[in-house]
């Protein structure tokens, strides 16, 4: 039997905290389908062909991990479509736990055979957000150390003058 995970997110864009977890994530799963939002809360830098460009360049040659989009339906119902056992978050700092697991009784409640599977960041990833590095980046700070270096690269040219 093939156990399949969900990994949700903006991804915009990717980083080495989310590399961390789905390369980890790889480990108890089968497949990962990466599944980029369009999140409605946020308004991304880079559009949704962009992020999953990033993603292919990062993961193309894992034949386990699958990227995919998903937007206007709830994840559960998403998940369920797939037929994944379980949605996968990492988790950084106490805020995170916080906000994920509001978000995780409320997937449980809508849908109980779908379980949320937690992965604690790795200690060198629990400073790293996409809105941080887009904020770095945006003031020419060097982002290198947070995102692979294509990342890097399509953030300069974003915010070159
Ligand atoms: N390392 C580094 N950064 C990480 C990280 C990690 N391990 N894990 C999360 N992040 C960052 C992301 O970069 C992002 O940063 P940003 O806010 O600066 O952009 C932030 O943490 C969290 O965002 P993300 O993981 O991308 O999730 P999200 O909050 O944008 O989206 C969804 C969450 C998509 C899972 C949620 O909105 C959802 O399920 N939507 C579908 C509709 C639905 O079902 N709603 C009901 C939910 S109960």
């Amino acid at each position: 039997m093939s156990r399949v995970a969900i990994y949700p997110g903006s991804f915009d864009p990717m980083t080495h905290g989310h590399a961390d977890i789905i390369r980890r994530g790889l480990v108890l799963f089968d497949r990962i389908i990466i599944a980029v939002a369009l999140n409605i809360h946020k308004k991304p830098l880079f559009t949704l062909e962009e992020r999953l460009a990033i993603l292919e360049e990062e993961f193309g040659d894992l034949d386990r991990v699958v990227l995919d989009t998903f937007s206007e339906t709830l994840l559960v119902d998403y998940a369920k479509r797939q037929g994944a056992v379980a949605i996968l978050r990492g988790l950084r700092t106490e805020s995170d736990f916080a906000y994920e697991l509001q978000m995780t009784h409320m997937n449980r409640t809508l849908a109980p055979d779908v379980e949320t599977v937690f992965l604690a960041a790795s200690p060198n990833t629990t400073h790293i957000s996409s809105s941080l590095i887009k904020e770095v980046a945006r003031f020419g700070g060097d982002v290198s150390s947070a995102v692979p270096e294509h990342v890097a690269r399509r953030l300069a040219a974003r915010f070159s003058p």
